[in-house]
């Protein structure tokens, strides 16, 4: 099973068992899971951004802001393109909006969602409190949520800026997750997938970070952003405790795979999409050896661990917590995916 598809197209998503999966045929492995579950949604109903928020508008008399943040756009500020056309700046900042539009829409609805639901129905079997299992429904529209509004701004953008998003047909991320996920057993691939959702929930994105405090992004962009980062702060807190009853019920096979892949999954979610990226340079009339290059310049090895390192700090704090570290193999992929270093 894909961990990218078909969970509302009739796919085994809800029929298997990945309890049984996880924890072994036997199922018994020892539960920890307490009743002490302290609950980030006791205010949901009137915090929610899709209980709360109004539909933001993008409004006429804005259009000197920019449409994302130059400090997250790296690329933009390579001297070769600082060469292009007047003009070629602001749409690669629109570009990039356009691109972490998409990307969040499809996060959302294609993984994050699937496994929501899952764990709110009972398919994903980790053994939770009843009042987490019904806040998983609460994460559940939170993302739908997340989806209409990413869609809507990126509709709306377009029709205020008269320009087109140049989108890659999937996501660089879900490739990456789904050539991964078809190289596992298929005994794997439940456990994968949570532990892919727990990365997603549990990064600090630069994005959900800066963007809404950086006054030169169109005020609606940041409003969105804003509405979507106050949300993912409860959903952090609660995937970093879902995390906690899963451990406890994995065996230590389980656990050693699950610590040595983490490295893997953050490495999907951040690293840069290139394809896309190089696709978009082409189209301002870069040839194919230069854009290579600059993308080569841009996103060196020392700059992408750093990226990982920052976003990823809390989310390795969880999983050492766990122990993760422990296994002198899982230690070295996390160190050599730069996430150890202070
Ligand atoms: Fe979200
Ligand atoms: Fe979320």
């Amino acid at each position: 099973m894909c961990g990218t598809v078909g969970l509302f197209t009739g796919c085994q998503a809800l029929t298997y068992c990945p309890k049984k999966v996880i924890l072994g045929d036997t199922g018994d492995a020892d539960s920890t899971a307490d009743d002490e579950y302290q609950s980030p949604f006791r205010t949901w109903y009137s915090k929610a951004s899709v209980r709360k928020s109004p539909r933001r508008m993008v409004e006429e008399g804005d259009d000197d802001a920019f449409f994302f943040s130059p400090e997250l756009v790296p690329v933009a500020r390579h001297p070769l393109v600082m060469e292009l056309p007047p003009g070629t700046f602001r749409e690669i900042l629109l570009q990039h909006l356009y691109r972490y539009l998409d990307f969040t829409a499809k996060l959302e609805y294609l993984v994050v969602n699937r496994t929501a639901l899952g764990i709110a129905q009972g398919s994903v079997r980790v053994d939770i409190p009843e009042e987490m299992r019904l806040d998983a429904y609460k994460i559940y529209c939170d993302e739908a949520y997340h989806t209409l509004f990413s869609v809507d701004l990126l509709q709306q953008v377009q029709q205020r800026s008269g320009v087109r998003a140049k989108l890659p047909e999937e996501p660089y991320f879900l490739t990456r997750l789904r050539q991964y996920l078809e190289t596992l057993d298929a005994s794997r691939r439940p456990l994968v997938e949570l532990l892919f959702v727990v990365v997603s929930e549990t990064l600090i994105s630069a994005s959900l970070a800066e963007v809404p405090a950086d006054d030169g992004v169109h005020p609606t962009v940041r409003a969105v952003i804003r509405d979507h980062a106050a949300d993912e702060g409860r959903h952090h807190t609660y995937f970093a405790m879902l995390v906690r009853y899963l451990w406890a019920q994995l065996d230590d096979e389980a656990r050693r795979f699950a610590s040595r892949i983490v490295p893997t999954l953050i490495n999907f979610f951040l690293a840069p999409d290139t394809p896309a990226l190089l696709d978009e340079l082409r189209g301002y009339g870069v040839k194919a050896d230069t854009a290579q290059q600059i993308l080569a310049e841009t996103y060196t090895a020392e700059a992408l661990a750093t990226h990982a390192r920052i976003t990823a700090r809390q989310t390795v704090r969880i999983f050492a917590a766990l122990g993760a570290l422990d296994d002198s193999a899982a230690r070295d992929a996390f160190e050599n995916s730069g996430l150890l270093i202070e």
